[in-house]
């Protein structure tokens, strides 16, 4: 017992650790806002640009609310990773190994298709001009839009990479079964602070996960973080169901990340953090890790307070889209398909 006591603080003291060197470290490669960035960048060169990504994601929100998520989660997946500069759009060639296939994010990304209609269409009106950075970008913003959530202005004039980051994927990328600090040290070597990650998180509301990112919650902590009233036994119970324990064919089965609007760009996501339902391990951790007193207070705020995280998912929307690597603007393009470097 002793002994499991003073592993536990290592534990903690070293992850403090990291998280106070991964502050120390803030890459000053990253900027988090963007001089090159701005309102107006295609008002002379494609003016209709709102226009035609607005209408195509309302097209693909109306056949499913889903590609909202989709759209959304690939958004942030491509920011983490050497900037918002549509790496995550890039197919594996013989001189080129995309991102598509790091562990972070197989099987999990969709959502690509969409992408490459938006940019035939632009490509049509406005040819080589409108970046697949920036697409994605404006897209992401419609997707909250689309389904409920707020609005934000976004600003553009992103370059494409020439390059991907397959290792960096895997580097960067928070994952479910993370510990909370080491997830916080990833937002802030971003430049993206706790604020940011909890409203962040609220993306949530939306989308599903495959079971294979909470099945060990599920058979784990999950009865201890709520309080097993019959709602939460009958959902675990379903959860339960949908991924046996045994085997790995169950894997990809998906479920809701937010039971109750699944498809409503909402709050409710923190609602159920506060009953202990969660379904990612990293999302509860926001509210039930002892390690998470800001997060925890966070929390409450956004499940009492809708204004509050609509006003704060708006702002860290605008961070996140910022985050660049200038070494694009020395050596990035304006992709003529997203899937393809120019030759
Ligand atoms: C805080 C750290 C985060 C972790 C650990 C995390 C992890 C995950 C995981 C494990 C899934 C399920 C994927 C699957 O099973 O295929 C997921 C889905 C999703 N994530 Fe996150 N995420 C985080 C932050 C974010 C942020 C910052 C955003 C957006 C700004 C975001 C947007 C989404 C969306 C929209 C989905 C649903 C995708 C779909 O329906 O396919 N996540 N996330």
């Amino acid at each position: 017992m002793a002994s499991n006591h003073s592993l536990n603080s290592r534990i903690i003291i070293l992850e403090c650790l990291v998280l106070v060197l991964s502050i120390c470290l803030i890459s000053s490669l990253y900027g988090i806002s963007d001089p090159h960035l701005n309102l107006d960048y295609y008002k002379s060169t494609c003016p209709s640009v709102l226009e035609i990504v607005r209408k195509e994601m309302e097209c693909a929100c109306l056949s499913d609310p889903r590609n909202a998520a989709l759209i959304l989660r690939l958004h942030f997946h491509d920011c983490f990773v050497q900037g918002c500069d549509g790496s995550v759009l890039l197919e594996d060639t013989v001189t080129l190994q995309g991102e598509k296939k790091a562990a972070n994010n197989k099987n999990a990304l969709k959502g690509f298709r969409i992408i490459d209609r938006i940019k035939n269409r632009l490509e049509s009106e406005c040819p080589e001009v409108v970046s697949c950075a920036d697409i994605l970008t404006i897209a992401a913003r419609d997707a909250v839009l689309l389904v409920g959530g707020p609005y934000w202005d976004v600003p553009l004039g992103r370059k494409d990479s020439i390059e991907a980051g397959y290792a960096l994927a895997d580097i960067n990328l928070p994952t479910a079964d993370e510990g909370l600090l080491s997830i916080i040290s990833k937002f802030i070597s971003q430049g993206l602070s706790v604020t940011d990650m909890v409203a962040l998180s609220g993306s949530h509301t939306i989308g599903k996960a495959r079971c294979v990112n909470f099945k060990k919650r599920i058979y784990g902590d999950f009865p201890m973080t709520t309080s097993l009233n019959p709602i939460s036994q009958s959902y675990l119970k379903n959860l339960k169901s949908l991924c046996p324990p045994i085997g790995t064919e169950s894997d990809n089965n998906e479920t809701d990340m937010d039971y109750v609007t699944p498809n409503l760009f909402d709050n409710s996501y923190y609602h159920v953090l506060l009953r202990g339902e969660g379904l990612i391990n990293s999302d509860q951790q926001l509210y039930s890790s002892f390690l998470g007193i800001q997060t925890k207070k966070l929390v409450e705020k956004y499940a009492a307070d809708p204004i509050a995280f609509f006003e704060q998912f708006a702002e860290s929307m605008v961070k996140l889209g910022n985050i660049t690597n200038p070494k694009t603007y020395v050596n990035g393009e304006v992709r003529k398909t997203c899937r393809f470097v120019n030759t």
